[in-house]
């Protein structure tokens, strides 16, 4: 029996990374099938050569397109691919387009379903990702839950708690893997010229931000006035989806250094050293926590409120000002919450629980 890892974005590399290795570790049966969701060198392949994973048995190719199209491509791609493997298990990470296709894909052919990260809500279905979260965990059969919090949302869904399986958050793992690697490797800092505790480090990519002229265009008047305030550099590795929009819509970026999305042992490096992190990312929030790191969420919800709960996060949405004001309040925080998503053995008691469910079922002839 076989485990289908189904992956197509940069965080779903990243956070499916400890999961894969632990099954390399134990040289157990697996194969990943990547979508093709996300297909830039600085979006997909660096990770894969830089966290060392072996290359996907499948690349589907299916690329950028319309919510319905990209996910529709995916579904039928991956249907085909699951019939000719017949894995026992399918395994999905996070909320895009490609969890909803292969957790589809997979509960109609009654293959059983496990989500990594389950039970995240942010209660705002103006989100693709909510839409996706939700429809996921409901086709579900093993909830990968990273807290007792997400545990709840699910409970409170009617998904039986026997299903829900709380680990921490994989994110966790690959940040402990390679946070030292990285330390003793690169030095991303004097590269890009800055200094520890001296910069502030911005990602935002949300389609609710960055595909609107003016949401788009406030956050780069927000950040634009920190520099200022602050006289800082103000690092803006900047994802494909928002290059677009800026050139789309004619916006500069001013006093803000715009550079390409970078890879990831260096980008850990620079989340660590950050004076504030600015971003709308779901993983950028979760590993600014863990680092104890302050950050600014750039948005007016959250599916991480275990990061607002700590203190090391807070809520300013998109409004200059509010950014402004956000950053000051962030700049006087002091480091010492807890990281609430656990203690970086999520990767190894996920593929625990789905060997032992394997075992079962080859006892009681299942299988
Ligand atoms: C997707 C996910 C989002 C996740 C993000 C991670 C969905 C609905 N969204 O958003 O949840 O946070 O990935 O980064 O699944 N593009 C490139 N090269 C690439 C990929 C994308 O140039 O390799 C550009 C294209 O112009 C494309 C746009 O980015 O149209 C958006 O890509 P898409 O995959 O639709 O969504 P993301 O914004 O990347
Ligand atoms: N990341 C990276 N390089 C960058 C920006 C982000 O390696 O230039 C990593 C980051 O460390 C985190 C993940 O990408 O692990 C977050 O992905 P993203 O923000 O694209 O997606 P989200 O988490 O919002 O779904």
């Amino acid at each position: 029996s076989s485990v289908a890892i189904i992956l197509g974005t940069r965080p779903e590399i990243i956070k499916m990374s400890p999961i894969i290795r632990e099954y390399e570790r134990r040289g157990e049966d697996y194969f990943i099938l990547h979508t093709g969701q996300h297909y830039s060198y600085s979006m997909d392949k660096i990770f894969f050569e830089q966290l060392h994973l072996p290359e996907a048995r499948y690349n589907l190719n299916v690329g950028s397109g319309l919510q319905g199209e990209q996910t529709g491509k995916m579904l039928g791609q991956i249907e085909r691919v699951l019939i000719d493997e017949e894995p026992h298990a399918v395994l999905v990470q996070g909320d895009t387009n490609t969890v909803l296709a292969g957790a589809l894909a997979a509960v109609k052919l009654h293959i059983p379903v496990g989500h990594v990260e389950a039970g995240l809500r942010s209660n705002d279905r103006r989100m693709p990702e909510e839409i996706n979260r939700i429809m996921a965990d409901h086709a579900s059969d093993y909830l990968f839950a990273p807290t007792e919090e997400s545990r709840q949302n699910l409970v409170h869904e009617g998904i039986p708690d026997g299903k829900i399986f709380v680990c921490g958050n994989t994110v966790v793992d690959a940040l402990f893997q390679n946070l030292s690697i990285s330390e003793e490797t690169i030095d991303p800092l004097s590269e890009l010229g800055v200094r520890r505790g001296d910069y502030f480090l911005v990602t935002a990519h949300r389609q609710e931000n960055v595909d609107d002229a003016r949401g788009l265009g406030n956050i780069l008047k927000g950040l634009e006035r920190i520099a200022t305030e602050y006289a800082v550099p103000v690092i803006y590795p900047m994802h494909p989806r928002t290059r677009k929009m800026m050139e789309q819509f004619g916006l500069q970026a001013g006093a803000i250094r715009c550079i390409d999305p970078i890879d990831y042992l260096s980008f850990l490096q620079l989340e660590k050293h950050a004076a504030l992190i600015l971003t709308d990312s779901g993983g950028v929030q979760e590993e600014a926590c863990i680092l104890r790191v302050p950050c600014a969420t750039l948005r007016e919800n959250t599916e991480r409120p275990e990061t607002v709960s700590a203190g090391a996060n807070i809520l300013v949405g998109t409004g200059p000002e509010a950014i402004v004001e956000g950053a000051r309040t962030m700049m006087e925080r002091e480091r010492t919450w807890e990281n609430p998503y656990g203690d970086g053995t999520a990767g190894k008691q996920i593929v625990e629980v789905l060997d032992a469910e394997d075992k079962f079922a080859a006892e009681s002839g299942q299988s």
